[in-house]
C-alpha cells in the first residue's frame, strides 16, 4: 500500500486517512465536523433513511450495507462517513479514488479492515479500472480474488475479508461505472443547504469558535455561502478575523457584509470565478449554448472545476441551463451581471 494511506489517531477510534484528504483533518475543521446525527443539520431524508438501516443492522447483528454519497463538495459526505462509523462504533479507515493506484493499494486496506469496519473511498468516481475490479468481489463476496500465472497456466486463489462497509463519496456518480454502483445497497445524493439550515450551522460553528454573531449577521452569512456548509464556515472566519481588526470581535451584520465584499462574494454568494463563468457565456458565447470545454479554454480553468464545483450552484439557483447543446446563461444571470460587473 505503499504512501497511499497514513495514519491519524482520533481521540476515539482509530482513524487512517490518504493523504488527500489531511485537509479535511486540520484541526480547526475537525472541531467544527459534527460527529453525531444530533448536530448534523438538514438532510433529514438521508440521515433518517442511515438512522433506520444503522438501527436495522444492529438489531440483525450485521453489517450494514454498502453507502453511495452523492453531491457537490462541501455538503458533508465525509462527515457523515465520521459519524456513520461513530454511531457503528467501529475504526474508519479513509482514502480516495485517486490515491489508490495499483490493485496492491486496496488489497492491503482491504486485508487489514476488521470486522464490520467501515472504508470510506472518497472521489471514488476516480478510481482506476483495474483496481475497481478488485472491489466487486469485496463488496459482494467480502473476498479477493488472486490470479496466479496467464493462460493454461492460470490458478486463482479467493482470499476471504471481513464483513466490512464501503462508503463511497461522489461529485459525479454519472462517472461510475454501473457495475460498481449497483452494489451499493443505500444511495443518497445531497442536496443544497438552505439559508435556515445554514443560520443553525453558522451559529453553531460561532458558538465553537467562541464568536458572537448577530441574528442579522447570520443572516446575511448564510445567504451569501452558495448553500454549503463548508463555505459558511469558511466565510465565518474571515468575517470573524474582520470583525475583530475593524470592530470589537462581535460579528455584526455591517462587518458581515463588509468582510464578505473584500472577498468578492456577492449578494447572492457568487464569487469572482462564478461570475467570471456567467460573464464568458454571455460575452464570448452571446448567452450559449455553449459546451463545457470551450468555457473552461476560456476562462483558463479546469473543466472539473467548472463541473464540481461552479455549475452546481448556479444550476440550482437558476442562473445557468445545461441543454443538449451546451450551457446557456438565464436572464436572471444578465440582470446579476448588471449589479455585479
Ligand atoms: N449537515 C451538517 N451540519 C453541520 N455542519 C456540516 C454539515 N455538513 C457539513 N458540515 C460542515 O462542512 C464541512 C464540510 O463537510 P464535508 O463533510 O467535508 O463535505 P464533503 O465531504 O461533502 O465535501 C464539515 O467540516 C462540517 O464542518
Ligand atoms: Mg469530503
Amino acid at each position: 500500500m505503499g504512501d497511499s494511506i497514513i495514519s491519524y489517531s482520533s481521540d476515539k477510534k482509530g482513524i487512517v486517512t490518504s493523504k488527500s484528504t489531511v485537509d479535511d483533518l486540520s484541526p480547526d475543521i475537525i472541531s467544527l465536523r459534527p460527529d453525531k446525527f444530533k448536530d448534523y443539520i438538514g438532510q433529514k431524508d438521508t440521515v433518517e433513511t442511515l438512522k433506520i438501516a444503522i438501527q436495522a443492522a444492529k438489531m440483525r447483528n450485521e453489517p450494514l450495507e454498502h453507502i453511495l454519497l452523492h453531491g457537490p463538495p462541501g455538503l458533508g459526505k465525509t462527515t457523515v462517513s465520521h459519524i456513520i462509523a461513530n454511531e457503528m462504533e467501529k475504526n474508519l479507515t479513509v482514502t480516495s479514488g485517486p490515491t489508490l493506484e495499483k490493485g496492491g493499494d486496496l488489497i492491503g486496506i482491504l486485508t487489514n479492515l476488521g470486522e464490520g469496519d467501515i472504508l470510506f473511498i472518497d472521489e471514488i468516481h476516480r478510481i482506476p479500472k483495474i483496481v475497481e475490479e478488485f472491489l466487486y468481489p469485496a463488496m459482494e463476496d467480502y473476498a479477493i480474488d488472486f490470479v496466479f500465472d496467464k493462460g493454461i497456466h492460470a490458478r486463482s486463489h479467493r482470499y476471504r475479508l471481513k464483513q466490512f462497509v464501503l462508503i463511497g463519496a461522489t461529485t459525479r456518480v454519472g462517472l461510475l461505472s454501473s457495475p460498481l454502483r449497483d452494489r451499493f445497497g443505500i444511495f443518497r445524493t445531497l442536496d443544497f443547504y438552505t439559508p435556515e439550515e445554514l443560520i443553525v450551522i453558522v451559529k453553531r460553528s460561532a458558538a465553537i469558535l467562541n464568536t458572537i454573531i448577530t441574528d442579522d449577521g447570520a443572516k446575511e452569512l448564510a445567504e451569501r455561502s452558495r448553500g454549503t456548509p463548508r463555505i459558511a464556515n469558511r466565510l465565518l472566519k474571515r468575517v470573524r478575523d474582520y470583525s475583530l481588526v475593524k470592530s470589537h470581535g462581535k460579528v455584526t451584520l455591517e462587518s458581515v457584509k463588509a468582510a464578505l465584499s473584500l472577498e468578492g462574494i456577492d449578494h447572492l454568494g457568487l464569487t469572482t470565478l462564478d461570475r467570471n463563468y456567467l460573464k464568458t457565456i454571455i460575452d464570448f458565447y452571446k448567452g450559449g449554448p455553449v459546451g463545457i470545454e470551450a468555457i473552461a479554454a476560456t476562462l483558463q480553468e479546469e473543466t472539473d472545476t467548472l463541473v464540481d464545483v461552479v455549475e452546481p450552484f448556479l444550476l440550482k439557483i437558476g442562473l445557468v441551463l445545461r441543454t443538449s447543446s451546451g450551457r446557456k446563461t438565464s436572464e436572471k444571470a444578465f440582470n446579476h451581471l448588471k449589479l455585479y460587473p
